[in-house]
C-alpha cells in the first residue's frame, strides 16, 4: 500500500514539526530532562520555556513576563573546553508569537518587532546602565561550543551588578566548575535564579526589567566518589549544596554578610555557600511560598 504508506509519512513530518512548535514555550515537558527526576522546581511561579538552539534543547527557564527576565534557568552541567566564546545575544520568538519558530534567533538588525520589544527584553535595556548581563546558566558550564553560545540568550540573564557578575558570583561559578568537575561522577543538575526585592520593585532605566536583590544557585549531583569526598573532606559538598550572592550593596546583612576587608569594587557583591535546606528556607520567606528546588532534595535513593 505505497499511497497509504506515503500518507503516514507525511502526517508523522508533520507531527513532528508541528509539536515542538508549540510547546517550546509555556510547557517544560519536551525539556525535563534538564531537571533531577524531571521535576521542575515547585512553588516559583511563570513561563516556562525550553532553550532551543539549533533544533536542539540546551536548557530550561522560567520566565517572568511582568519582570522581562527569568526566575530561574536550569542545565545540566557539562566541563568546560576551550575558551568562553564571544557571541551576539538572542531572543525568543515564541514569547512574542506563539506560532513563530520554536529556536532562541539573534537580534535581527533594524527596527524590532513590537511585539518582541514588549515581551522581553531586548539589547537596549541594557546599554548606557550600570548593570551587565548576568547569566544564571553560564557558559562555563557547558563543554561544547553550541551549548555555550546557547547561554547567550536574554531570557537566560538578569540584570546583575559588574561588582558581582567579575568577582563573587563568578568566583562560584568556577568553584561550582572545580566541584562538580572534580568529583561528580554522573549527572549534576543545576538550578540558578534571583530572588526579587521585597517590597518596591527595581526596574533598569526606571522601567520594563527588573533586577534581582539576590541571585541563587543549587546543584544536586546524585552520583559521587565517596571516598575520594571525604578523603579531601567536602562530604558536605554532596549530593546537593546551595549558595546566595547579593546584587546589590544597599541590601541588609540578615542573609548574606558583607566581608569589610573585600575589595572595594566587589564590596557588598559578597555570596554565601550553604547547605541546600537554607537555600529553601530564606526562598520560602522571600517568596511567601515553599518552594522546592530538587526532588526529595536531591536525597532519594540513587
Ligand atoms: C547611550 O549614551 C550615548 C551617549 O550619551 C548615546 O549616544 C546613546 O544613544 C545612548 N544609547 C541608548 C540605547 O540609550
Ligand atoms: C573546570 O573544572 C575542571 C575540573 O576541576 C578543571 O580542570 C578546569 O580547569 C576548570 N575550567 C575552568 C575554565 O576553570
Ligand atoms: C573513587 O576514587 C578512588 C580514587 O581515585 C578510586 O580508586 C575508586 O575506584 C573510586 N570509586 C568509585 C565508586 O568511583
Ligand atoms: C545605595 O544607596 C545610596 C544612598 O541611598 C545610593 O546613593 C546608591 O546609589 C545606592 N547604591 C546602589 C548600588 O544602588
Amino acid at each position: 500500500m505505497p499511497y497509504l504508506h506515503a500518507t503516514g509519512l507525511a502526517l508523522l513530518a508533520l507531527a513532528s514539526v508541528w509539536y515542538p512548535c508549540g510547546a517550546d514555550v509555556g510547557d517544560f515537558s519536551p525539556c525535563l530532562n534538564f531537571f533531577y527526576k524531571s521535576w521542575p522546581p515547585k512553588g516559583l511561579s511563570g513561563t516556562p520555556i525550553c532553550q532551543r538552539y539549533e533544533n536542539q534543547y540546551r536548557f530550561a527557564s522560567l520566565y517572568r513576563r511582568q519582570r522581562r527576565s527569568p526566575v530561574f534557568s536550569a542545565y545540566i552541567y557539562s566541563q568546560p573546553e576551550g575558551k568562553r566564546p564571544s557571541s551576539d545575544w538572542k531572543f525568543e520568538p515564541q514569547l512574542a508569537d506563539a506560532t513563530a519558530d520554536g529556536n532562541m534567533a539573534l537580534f535581527p538588525p533594524g527596527v524590532l518587532d513590537p511585539n518582541v520589544v514588549n515581551s522581553q527584553a531586548v539589547k537596549q535595556d541594557y546599554h548606557n546602565t550600570s548593570f551587565t548581563r548576568g547569566h544564571l546558566n553560564p557558559s562555563l558550564h557547558h563543554e561544547t561550543h553550541t551549548d555555550r553560545l546557547s547561554t547567550f540568550t536574554l531570557t537566560n540573564v538578569v540584570p546583575q551588578k559588574e561588582g558581582s557578575n567579575n568577582g563573587p558570583w563568578e568566583k562560584l561559578e568556577s568553584a561550582v566548575n572545580h566541584t562538580l568537575g572534580s568529583y561528580c561522577v554522573g549527572e549534576a543538575y543545576v538550578v540558578t535564579g534571583v530572588i526579587p526585592y521585597q517590597e518596591d520593585v527595581h526596574w533598569i532605566k526606571g522601567h520594563r526589567v527588573a533586577v534581582p536583590e539576590y541571585l541563587w544557585s543549587a546543584y544536586c549531583c546524585p552520583k559521587y566518589n565517596e571516598s575520594i569526598l571525604n578523603a579531601a573532606r567536602l562530604g558536605e559538598f554532596f549530593p546537593t549544596y546551595a549558595a546566595i550572592g547579593r546584587n546589590d550593596p544597599n541590601s541588609t546583612e540578615e542573609i548574606v554578610p558583607i566581608d569589610r576587608s573585600s575589595h572595594k569594587m566587589f564590596w557588598g557583591y559578597d555570596v554565601k555557600r550553604m547547605p541546600l535546606d537554607t537555600l529553601e528556607m530564606y526562598l520560602k520567606q522571600r517568596f511567601g511560598s515553599v518552594i522546592n528546588v530538587f526532588y526529595e532534595k536531591c536525597l532519594a535513593l540513587r
